[in-house]
C-alpha cells in the first residue's frame, strides 16, 4: 500500500551507534504502514544499521563513485552499505559553503543512480523579513537546475529562522508550500513536499494536515524517541 505522510528525522551529529539502536527498537513498535519513515542518522552509523524497517539515508553525500575527497563519502561506498536515500541541500551544509551549483550537481548525479532524494530548500530571517514575494523569488533561485520532474525527488522547505528555534506559523507554511508547489507546476512537475524547523509533537498535527504538506522532517525532536513517536502519532490522526 501507498504510504500517505513522510516523517523523517535528521539526526545531525547526534547519536552513536547504541543510542540509534535503542531509538530503532523503540521505533520498530509503532510503525504504521501509512507512514514512510525516512532516518539520516551521522555517516558513521551507516555501517553499523540496526535492523529496523525504515528507510535509511546519509545526511550528505559528494557527485562521485569514489576519489581523492578528503571527508567525503560517494556512491560506492553507499551503494556497498545499500544506502539508496540521500540530504542534499541542508541549510547547515550550505553553511559550510555548499553553493546552490553544487547541491544541483549532487541531485542531478544521485538521481542518476536512481536514489531517492530530499532537497531542502528555505530562506534566511532577512529575506522571510522583506516579505512573502522575496522569500517566493529565493525559493524559486533554489529550484534551479533540480530535476523537480525526477520520481524520486521530495522537496523540504525548511526556514533556517525556523530550524532548532520556533517553527513557521500555520500561515507561513500554508503559504509557503502552495507557493514551492505552484512554483513546481509551473516547470510542470509535483514532487513531495516536506516542512521542516522545530517541528514538535505539539505542533506536528496542524502542520501535517495542511492540504501541502506531504510530510515533516524532524531535527531536535527526533532525538527523544517518544517525542518522534508522538509526531509520527500525530500524522496518523490527519489520515
Ligand atoms: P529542528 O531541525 O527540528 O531541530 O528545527 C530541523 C532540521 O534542521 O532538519
Amino acid at each position: 500500500m501507498e504510504a500517505c505522510l513522510i516523517i523523517a528525522a535528521n539526526f545531525k551529529m547526534h547519536f552513536t551507534p547504541q543510542k540509534l539502536a535503542a531509538f530503532a527498537a523503540t521505533l520498530a513498535d509503532n510503525l504504521d504502514s501509512r507512514l514512510q519513515i525516512l532516518l539520516f542518522p551521522n555517516t558513521a552509523c551507516l555501517a553499523q544499521l540496526p535492523s529496523c524497517p525504515v528507510r535509511w539515508g546519509a545526511q550528505n553525500a559528494y557527485p562521485a563513485q569514489n576519489g581523492a575527497f578528503s571527508g567525503e563519502i560517494g556512491a560506492e561506498v553507499l551503494d556497498a552499505l545499500q544506502i539508496q536515500t540521500l540530504l542534499i541541500g541542508h541549510s547547515e551544509r550550505r553553511a559550510l559553503g555548499e553553493t546552490q551549483e553544487f547541491c544541483a550537481q549532487k541531485c542531478r548525479f544521485y538521481a542518476e543512480l536512481g536514489y531517492t532524494l530530499v532537497y531542502c530548500i528555505g530562506e534566511s530571517q532577512k529575506i522571510r523579513s522583506s516579505g512573502q514575494e522575496s522569500v517566493r523569488a529565493f525559493l524559486d533561485s533554489q529550484l534551479q537546475d533540480i530535476p523537480l520532474d525526477y520520481p524520486k525527488l521530495i522537496l523540504a522547505y525548511e526556514p533556517i529562522w525556523a530550524i532548532g528555534t520556533q517553527a513557521a506559523s500555520i500561515e507561513q507554511i500554508a503559504q509557503t508550500h502552495a507557493d514551492i508547489k505552484a512554483l513546481c507546476r509551473a516547470r510542470g512537475c509535483a514532487p513531495q513536499l516536506l516542512y521542516g524547523g522545530s517541528v514538535k509533537p505539539n505542533n506536528a498535527r496542524e502542520i501535517l494536515a495542511l492540504d501541502d504538506v506531504n510530510g515533516v522532517l524532524v531535527g531536535s525532536a527526533a532525538l527523544v524517541v517518544a517525542d518522534f513517536v508522538q509526531i509520527m502519532q500525530a500524522g496518523l490522526q490527519t489520515l
